[in-house]
């Protein structure tokens, strides 16, 4: 019998890879999405790489009724792995009540429900937006949470320590935070990746479409940070590597080996990146220049910040494979297929 497992949010850019390597790994996974900022032809994507086609559910985690019917008729299931929240850092900052009503009232239902229906294992996504401008690089996981920059970054801290308080109530299921650093690049197949609602927010999207002609050029937010080339420094990790993760952090709780009620881990390759090396890496890699100037700091942006991982490589088992050239590669052949397919 498969154990089965509840993906929230999981026709995002994350979920999807994640559901992918679920099902190769034996996994039954049911999806529960919103559609806010995915849509459903991601489940034919993932159908396509797998074969399996998972169900889904197009439901909002905010209504706790549909969730708890959802449940009931889902029988067994063993894990879930939560990522539906809103995650634009600027958007946050204008609608602060829709993020953390959104973000903490949808992990709120979940959290009752998992008694209710014996769940026994769940996978939170964080981010390492938790730690602000570390003190230190690279940040382990013991590191300060700092004071958030932005509401978006204030739910992951609020969601980490509603976790914490419902563990210690005596809640019978294990969590198990995962931090992201900056997840690129898309599945090898290109029949799923990353696609940015309007005008790309993050770094790579816009590196790929501005190298595709979509946008004229790459504004470069700043070259005066005090970093070897001045352009901020990040902890840039492959999406699959990223997904494999969250199997391994599934299997941990499952199979009875997590230690504490609660576990967090990063999620990063260890190494720091700067805008402009990854962009020279991408012409690199691709032969397709990237038109781009550098213009002012963006509000907001932090100067420095990579992850430790030997937490991650030691007591869940995972470590980030992926060259970052394979994974710009994977983000260009990605750009490629949605230009053949007339999607962007
Ligand atoms: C990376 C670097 C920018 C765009 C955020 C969230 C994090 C996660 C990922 C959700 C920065 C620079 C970017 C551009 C640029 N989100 N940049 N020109 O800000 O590190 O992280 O997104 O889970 O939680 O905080 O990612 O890709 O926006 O920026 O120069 O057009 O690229 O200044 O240094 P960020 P990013």
């Amino acid at each position: 019998m498969k154990r089965k497992i509840l993906v929230t949010g999981g026709t995002g850019f994350i979920g999807s890879h994640t559901v992918v390597e679920l099902q190769q790994s034996g996994y039954e996974v049911v999806i529960v999405d919103n559609l806010s900022n995915s849509n459903a032809d991601v489940v034919d994507g993932i159908e396509k790489i797998t074969g399996i086609r998972p169900k889904f559910v197009k439901l909002d985690c905010n209504d706790k009724e549909g969730l708890r019917a959802l449940f009931a008729q889902e029988k067994n299931i063993q894990g879930i792995i939560h990522f539906a929240a809103s995650k634009a850092v600027g958007e946050s900052v204008q609608k602060p009540m829709l993020y953390y009503r959104n973000n903490l009232v949808s992990l709120m239902n979940i959290m009752d429900l998992m008694p209710e229906f014996g769940v026994k294992g769940f996978v939170f996504s964080s981010s390492c937006t938790v730690y602000g401008e570390p003190d230190v690089n690279p940040v382990d996981e013991t590191a300060p949470v700092k004071p958030a920059l932005c509401p978006y970054g204030n739910t992951k801290q609020i969601a980490e320590e509603i976790i914490h308080d419902a563990s210690i109530s005596g809640v019978p299921y294990k969590s198990i935070i995962l931090r992201y650093f900056n997840p690129i690049g898309a599945h090898p197949s290109a029949e799923i990746g990353e696609l940015p609602n309007g005008v790309p927010q993050n770094l790579l999207p816009y590196v790929t479409q501005a190298a595709m002609g979509i946008r004229k050029e790459l504004s470069v937010f700043g070259d005066d940070y005090n970093t070897p080339d001045g352009s901020c420094i990040r902890d840039y990790i492959y999406v699959v590597d990223l997904a494999k993760a969250h199997v391994k952090a599934l299997d941990l709780m499952l199979d009875d080996k997590s230690k504490d009620n609660v576990e967090t881990f990063n999620l990063g390759t260890g190494r720091g990146v700067s805008v402009l090396e990854l962009i020279r890496t991408f012409e690199k890699v691709t032969g397709v220049p990237v038109p781009h100037k550098i213009v002012g700091r963006r509000e907001g942006d932090i100067e420095k910040v990579w992850g430790a991982v030997e937490k991650a490589n030691n007591v869940l088992g995972w470590k980030a494979q992926s060259t970052l050239e394979e994974t710009l590669e994977s983000a260009w052949k990605w750009q490629l297929k949605l230009r053949e397919k007339g999607l962007m």
